[in-house]
């Protein structure tokens, strides 16, 4: 791990046990929301994560700040597992890595001040001794984000969408942290302001050296602030490359999909573009298919291999595809040549969980 990686993440995996029965409580399988992540988030970037709804990216990112249990592998950041923390020392560590939820309304307690709610999390970190350079941190937090002074004395429920998010930004940012990790921060709000979030994000993080893991299920919200851009699916990482080599050139037969649902503002390009449409919907995480996990609905899919062999996220030796780019598809080069072409694909049926647990009635 180089001395300018901030957070390196390593086979991690976030397994949630799915019970049945009210006496027995037996665990009849389980939830591969994350299985088998490795990540590395250098200081100062912004790594942008991309996939749709329940790949795992809400646990992926929770799971590092510890708010989910981590089944299995490390999340070292700067120099320090974070995996065997407990009590005490996990708290003095949540310092360093904050979250910025979705939903602002929800995240908020609407029964306090914005002033309250942010000295709250600096109290819990004893940053609030002197009263006075607390006031001043508050009018600066509060410069931070665009908000008024007068904003402090009031509550979430006066405020629009876009303000309260920045209030829940200004909440991250009060304890110092270095890491701050974005889960679909402007999803919930109207296109005319998203814009102005974004902006606000890649703002501070320009001023304030942020480091940002910034969660999206839409390739065209990370664009512009991601220096990188991880693509997922149900569970793992299937592309990862600097953003302008992933927008330019997406190897793995998912991002291309992503990337052809993207609407792009020139009639012209639109008119030519690929469009691959995705066929079924994605598999459950509780019984994900064998080898590739995209092969189910895979337009490039192979006899060989695709349904047998998970393939690694590995670099591929492709003219103009830098060593930084790299992607988990068996096929990627021949993909990329044309040599392989893109076949129809009928949906398969996805077997429900409790057809393969034989259920076990007990003693
Ligand atoms: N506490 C939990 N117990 C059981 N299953 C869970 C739990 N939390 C999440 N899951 C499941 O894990 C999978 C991944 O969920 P996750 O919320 O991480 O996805 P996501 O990529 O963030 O989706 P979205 O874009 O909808 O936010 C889903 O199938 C979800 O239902
Ligand atoms: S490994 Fe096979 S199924 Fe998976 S993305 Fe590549 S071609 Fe498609
Ligand atoms: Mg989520």
């Amino acid at each position: 791990m180089s001395s300018d990686t901030l957070l390196s993440v390593t086979g991690l995996k976030v397994h949630f046990p799915i019970k049945r029965g009210v006496v027995f409580d037996k665990t009849i399988g389980h939830v591969y929301a994350v299985d088998g992540v490795d990540l590395e988030i250098r200081r100062g970037e912004t790594y942008g994560l991309v996939g749709e709804s329940g790949c795992g990216k809400s646990t992926l990112g929770r799971a590092i700040l510890r708010l989910e249990e981590i089944t299995d592998g490390s999340v070292v950041f700067d120099g320090e597992d974070l995996a065997p923390l407990r009590g005490e020392a996990l708290r003095r560590r949540r310092q360093d890595l904050q979250m910025v939820f979705q939903d602002p309304l929800s995240s908020l307690d609407p029964r306090q001040s914005v002033q309250s709610l942010l000295v709250e999390g600096m109290k819990a970190h004893g940053l609030t001794a002197d009263k006075e350079a607390t006031r001043a941190r508050l009018r600066e937090l509060m410069a931070a984000v665009g908000l008024p002074e007068a904003a402090l004395s009031k509550y979430p429920h006066e405020f629009s969408g876009g303000q309260r998010q920045r209030i829940g930004i200004a909440r991250a940012l009060s304890v110092n942290p270095s890491l701050i990790v974005a889960d679909e921060p402007v999803s919930a709000l109207d296109v005319s302001v998203q814009a102005q979030v974004i902006n606000l994000l890649e703002s501070l993080q320009e001023s304030l050296g942020l480091t940002f893991l910034v969660i999206a299920h839409d390739l065209a919200v990370v664009r512009h602030i991601s220096d990188r851009v991880g693509v997922m699916y149900l569970g793992g990482l299937v592309e990862e490359a600097d953003a302008d080599s992933l927008y330019a050139t997406p190897l793995h037969p998912y991002t291309r999909a992503l990337m052809s649902a993207v609407p792009i503002p020139d009639p012209v390009v639109e008119d030519t573009r690929e469009q691959i449409l995705l066929t079924g919907d994605l598999p459950s995480p509780a019984a994900p298919p064998s080898g590739c996990r995209f092969h189910t609905r895979c337009p490039w899919k192979q006899a060989e291999r695709c349904d047998t062999e998970r393939p690694e996220l590995r670099v591929v030796e492709i003219d103009g595809v830098p060593a930084s780019h790299r992607v988990a598809c068996h096929y990627a080069e021949q993909i990329a040549s044309g040599k392989l072409q893109p076949h129809q694909v009928e949906p398969e049926l996805v077997v429900p969980l409790e057809a393969e647990v034989p259920v076990d009635l007990g003693p």
